[in-house]
This record gives structure tokens, C-alpha cells and sequence, in this order.
């Protein structure tokens, strides 16, 4: 029984060696993080001893910021990866970062197509491009044609032409839509 008992007490030493040091050792959560660039996520830190060193693998990827002793906060700048190490007196902890491309916004439902589709119905008498047909709107300002069209809706202008029950059956904001798509085709 002798040699059994001298031949375990080093190990067993050295076990509890390593539970205290677990123990001790700086945690980091989450340890890996993917987002699309452009936005950010938060790095929980606990149980640092002593000093803790932050390296940061690809700036140009993600890039970190102190918040306060227990949190960080990674952002995404471009598609990569990158891998962020906090490292303290005992121990260090790799956080993995995937930084996807950011999605794209998508179209606005006022914005540019919506404009063309709406002059739709101005094509046939003003031409696709505000040039054809009767007076010409190409080369005018979102602001002239827009303030025209106000007039005949308002019925200020040629109250029982044409125009006035074209500019009549459109929303401000689908009039405004309307001038800046002629505003902004040559
Ligand atoms: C059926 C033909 C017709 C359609 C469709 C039409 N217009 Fe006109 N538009 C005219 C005519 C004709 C005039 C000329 C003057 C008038 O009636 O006072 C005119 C004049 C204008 C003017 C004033 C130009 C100026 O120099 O004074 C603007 C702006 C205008 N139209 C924009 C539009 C827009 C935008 C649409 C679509 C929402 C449209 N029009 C649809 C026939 C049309």
C-alpha cells in the first residue's frame, strides 16, 4: 500500500493545482461571435487576474472597444474573420469573430422605382424621359415640377384641362415622387 500511496500524492498535487487555476482563469462569453458588418456585439469578461492584454488579430475585420473592466464591445467593419485574445496573469481565452458582408437595404417603397412607375402615367403626352409629346419636363427641378403640379391639383391652374385631373389623382408625396423621377432623368 506504501507505494501506491507515494507514487499518487504528486499527482493528486498537481490536480488541485490545476482546479485552482481553472478556477481563476479569465472567462470570456460568448467565445465566438458572427455578425454582418456594420454592426456590433458585446463581450462579456469575468475573473481577470492582474493585468489583462486584449490583441486583436484583424483590425480591419472587427474592431474592439473597452466599455468598462468587464465588457467589450466588438463591431464589424468588413468581411473576414478575426480572432481576439484576452489575456490575463494566469490565463488566456481566443474569442472567434466572422464578420459577414452587411446586408442591403432594400429599396424604398417611395424611392426611385416607385417614382418611374407612378410617371408612367404621365409617358404617354410627356415622353419616358419627360421630353416627348406635349410640354417638356426634362430638365426642370423636382421643386418647379412639383410646385406645378400643386397648381393644377390645386385646380389654381387650368382647372378642367388635362393636367389637373392627372395631378388630381395622385397623393402629395406620390406628386413628389412623380417631379423628382422627371427631375432626375436627362
Ligand atoms: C393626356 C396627356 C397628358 C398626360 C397623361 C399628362 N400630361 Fe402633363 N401636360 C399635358 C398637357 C397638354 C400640358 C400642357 C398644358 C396644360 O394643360 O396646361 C401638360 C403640362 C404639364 C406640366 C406643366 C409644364 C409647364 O411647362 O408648364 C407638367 C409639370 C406636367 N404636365 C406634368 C405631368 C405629369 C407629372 C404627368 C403624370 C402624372 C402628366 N403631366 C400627365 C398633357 C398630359
Amino acid at each position: 500500500m506504501r507505494e501506491v500511496n507515494s507514487a499518487g500524492r504528486p499527482w493528486f498535487v498537481a490536480m488541485g493545482l490545476l482546479a485552482s487555476c481553472s478556477a481563476w482563469a479569465v472567462t470570456v462569453s460568448p467565445e465566438s461571435v458572427s455578425m454582418p458588418s456594420g454592426e456590433s456585439r458585446t463581450i462579456k469578461i469575468g475573473k481577470v487576474s492582474g493585468t489583462l492584454a486584449v490583441t486583436n488579430s484583424s483590425p480591419a475585420v472587427a474592431s474592439l472597444t473597452r466599455v468598462d473592466a468587464s465588457t467589450y464591445r466588438i463591431s464589424g467593419s468588413a468581411a473576414g474573420k478575426a480572432e481576439v485574445k484576452f489575456k490575463d496573469a494566469k490565463s488566456d481565452v481566443k474569442v472567434k469573430v466572422i464578420v459577414t458582408a452587411s446586408t442591403p437595404t432594400p429599396p424604398s417603397p417611395t424611392g426611385a422605382l416607385n417614382g418611374r412607375l407612378l410617371a408612367s402615367n404621365c409617358f404617354q403626352c410627356h415622353g419616358t424621359s419627360g421630353t416627348g409629346g406635349f410640354d417638356r419636363l426634362a430638365g426642370k427641378s423636382a421643386t418647379e415640377i412639383y410646385g406645378e403640379l400643386r397648381e393644377f391639383a390645386s385646380g389654381k391652374e387650368d382647372a378642367n384641362g388635362i393636367m389637373a385631373a392627372h395631378a388630381m389623382g395622385f397623393s402629395d408625396a406620390q406628386l413628389k415622387s412623380i417631379a423628382s423621377y422627371f427631375a432626375s432623368v436627362r
